[in-house]
């Protein structure tokens, strides 16, 4: 699969996306102006719009609904980011500094917040359809509650397997939840075949999320943001988890977590002990399983090339380097 041939597929659809996202970010104030255009013009992968129009596609014709809320999801997501580089003191964000590091957190809230309101009026904008209303508020909370039940971990280092499922169904998983199922509402598609996109795009969020969590420990600096920073974060993600399944020694790196401010020379220790204990196989097995899942709820689609994308899309997932 290449990025390249989904757009393709995609045709008028994507640049019309791109057309929508662009309009519905225009203020009157240059400065947001500027700063709105040097984050479109250093995108991301897109996944979530991708995904989005994939889903349309694969059940209908992409009309004007499923091109605005494909676009309110790339929004929302670099919303969500900018104020996630926020609580994460973080510098650098798809090779670039944070908008945090450019102006400061302040204005860095205030960005953040105009994408937000932007994105509910890009949904606003279309066919008022309740039931894709409700996915995005849900989204808007659930991220919300799952930065914030990570921080609350974070001070006690005591996240068990069940917490981190729920930060990373909050803050991830969500809002591909919000694009999968507001793709199929926008094409009409059938009660059992939104439950699939739904049931899909959670599960293939869940496993982005892990994903991630392993570059954390594993990636390369193709990533463009920084690696090794969950743990100085005191975040305790999957690798972690699978490693200290049965440790003797579990309570002792618990506390190494929870000091690590103080002591920076644990992060090598811990590091070492994740590799160690198969931490990062065991967190990829996992992510296999969803991928699995992900991939099962397709069953019920129709034969399409959209389908095909989207199954090679969830493979994608496993073996992205960034
Ligand atoms: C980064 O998301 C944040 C996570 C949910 C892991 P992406 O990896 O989709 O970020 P971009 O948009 O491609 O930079
Ligand atoms: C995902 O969490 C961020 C959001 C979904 C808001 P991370 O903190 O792991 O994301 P990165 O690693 O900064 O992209
Ligand atoms: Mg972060
Ligand atoms: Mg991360």
């Amino acid at each position: 699969m290449t990025r390249e041939g989904v757009i393709e597929l995609l045709g008028s659809a994507w640049t019309d996306m791109l057309a929508v996202l662009n309009e519905g970010l225009k203020s009157d104030v240059d400065l947001l102006n500027k700063l709105n255009q040097g984050i479109i013009s250093h995108s991301g992968k897109m996944m979530r719009p991708m995904m989005s129009l994939l889903i349309s596609k694969a059940l209908g014709t992409p009309n004007s609904d499923s091109i605005r809320y494909a676009a309110a999801c790339e929004m929302l997501h670099n919303a969500t980011l900018i104020h996630d580089d926020v609580a994460d003191e973080s510098e650098q964000r798809r090779g670039n500094p944070t908008i945090s590091a450019i102006l400061g957190p302040s204005a860095a809230v205030l960005v953040g917040d105009f994408w937000l309101a932007r994105t509910v009026n890009m949904v606003m904008s279309a066919d008022n359809n309740p039931r894709v209303v409700k996915y995005f508020c849900n989204t808007l909370g659930a991220l919300a509650e799952g930065e914030m039940l990570q921080m609350e971990k974070a001070g006690s280092a005591d996240t068990q397997e069940e917490d981190y499922y729920k930060i990373i169904k909050g803050k991830t998983a969500s809002l591909f939840e919000a694009s999968g199922a507001s793709a199929a509402e926008s094409v009409g598609a059938s009660e059992e075949l939104c439950e699939a996109a739904r049931e899909y795009a959670l599960c293939f969020g869940i496993a982005f999320q892990i994903k991630d969590d392993i570059l954390d420990y594993a990636g390369t600096s193709q990533l463009g943001k920084p690696l090794g920073v969950d743990l100085k974060e005191q975040k305790i993600t999957l690798p972690l988890l699978g490693a200290l399944k049965g440790a003797e020694n579990e309570g002792e790196i618990r506390e190494m977590v929870r000091n690590i401010t103080d002591h920076p020379e644990y992060v090598d220790i811990i590091r070492a002990f994740v590799e160690e204990r198969g931490g990062i196989k065991y967190a990829t097995e996992q992510l296999d399983a969803y991928i699995a899942r992900a991939k099962s709820a397709l069953a019920i689609f129709p034969e399409s090339e959209a389908k095909n994308f989207l199954m090679q899309i969830a493979d994608f997932n496993v073996f992205r380097q960034v």
